[in-house]
């Protein structure tokens, strides 16, 4: 018998009405027969903050935890060493930064995720999150719900894409998506910055262009999207001086992770007018306090952390959740591409450049 816990976002009348929601305490990822027709024991939650939270009391004795980056239970080095029994986590979704890495290498617990569940589903909220900012939508939507009318308002800042610069950080699974499907919108041009290039023949598709230098980039970029996984490199990497290297006037849009960005540096350069919008999903820590200055600046284009999360990405999660868990029950091998760290050290390559890092998670589509 092995206790498995989930950690997951409170659906209440929502995943009632629609079983589909199968993220949520209440559908469960759709495990709870399949785990218990085989004998294992099976605990969902929603708790997760605080030394008194049902999560820190439920930890001490599970073996496989699944928690998910929309409803992120922080599984800090401290709380892992209250694990005695942990030996598999598995995030069900995409970037297990939520989980403390280097710790789970020191405890010699392996951490995997459901990679590419939810690619499309994200690069699509950054295609629309990017026109949403530069056409000016939400302050011309805002108008009509007001019963105003006022096209000059509305129009002094709307720009079309065409012609722009568009640059990404992070070219893996989301940030190679979102490039491709910005080609038809005839940019000047598209850029990314990542330390592992694209595959050629992907670039020459799309049509990008890599540059080695981020600043360089930033500089360039009429709109910048943040695609990579939060790490040690990337935690608070747009803060005041990054964000300076930006043009006067462009769009930030992240989908990647909350913690990428200092919220104050970015709140201080959307007041002051450095950037003309900023737009994502993500926050942190989550749920984002109700004073966190992303929900009122001016111009943002900002959603709970929904992007990855559609009907059609909790499907294919769920169903990789289970295939992981069906892996480790079996003795079977994980999918290189789906596992974070393993043995004791990192497996993918896509969370800092590390020397000892394999080819598992280095697969661009
Ligand atoms: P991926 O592993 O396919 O690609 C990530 C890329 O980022 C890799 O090519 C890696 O080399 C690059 N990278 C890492 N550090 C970098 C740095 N310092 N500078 C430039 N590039 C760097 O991952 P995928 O599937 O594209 O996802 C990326 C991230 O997006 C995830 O780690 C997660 O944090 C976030 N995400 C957000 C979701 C949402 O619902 N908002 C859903 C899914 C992912």
């Amino acid at each position: 018998m092995v206790k498995v816990l989930a950690v997951l976002y409170k659906g209440g009348k929502h995943a009632l009405e629609e079983p589909r929601l199968l993220g949520t305490t209440e559908n469960e990822l759709g495990l709870r027969e399949w785990l218990e027709s085989q004998g294992h024991h099976y605990i969902v939650i929603d708790d997760k903050d605080g030394s008194n939270s049902v999560f820190e009391k439920h930890l001490v004795d599970t073996e496989i935890l699944i928690t998910t980056p929309f409803h992120p239970a922080y599984l800090s080095k401290e709380r892992m060493a209250k694990a005695k029994n942990l030996k598999l986590c598995v995030t069900a979704g995409i970037g297990s930064d939520h989980i403390n890495l280097d710790a789970a290498n020191e405890y010699k617990i392996t951490v995997a995720e459901v990679t590419g569940s939810n690619v499309v589903s994200v690069a699509e909220h950054v295609v629309m999150t990017i026109l949403i900012l530069i056409r000016n939508f939400i302050p011309a939507h805002e108008q009509i719900v007001a019963g105003d009318w006022d096209v000059a308002a509305a129009a002094r800042r709307e720009y079309d894409l065409e012609g722009k610069v568009v640059a990404t950080v992070g070219a893996g699974r989301i940030g190679t998506r979102v490039l491709r499907r910005l080609k038809p919108f005839d940019c000047k041009e598209l850029l990314y910055f990542d330390y592992q290039p694209m595959n050629p023949e992907a670039e020459k598709e799309i049509g990008c262009r890599r540059i080695n230098d981020l600043e360089e980039m930033l500089s360039l970029a009429d709109v910048v999207t943040i695609n990579c996984p939060l790490h040690e490199k990337t935690k608070g990497l747009f803060n005041k001086q990054l964000i300076s290297k930006m043009k006067k006037g462009a769009y930030l849009v992240n989908t990647a992770r909350g913690a990428i960005c200092v919220k104050e540096d970015i709140a201080e350069a959307m007041n002051r007018g450095h950037l003309s919008g900023y737009g994502g999903d993500v926050w942190y820590p989550q749920p984002a306090p109700k004073d966190h200055p992303w929900r009122t600046m001016p111009f943002n284009a900002m959603t709970p952390h929904v992007s990855g999360t559609s009907i059609d990405a909790q499907k294919r999660y769920a169903e990789g959740t289970k295939r992981i868990i069906d892996r480790y029950f079996k003795g079977v091998e994980q999918d290189d591409a789906d596992v974070i760290v393993t043995g004791g050290q990192y497996s993918s390559a896509a969370y800092g450049q590390r020397s000892k890092a394999s080819v598992g998670g280095t697969l661009k589509m």
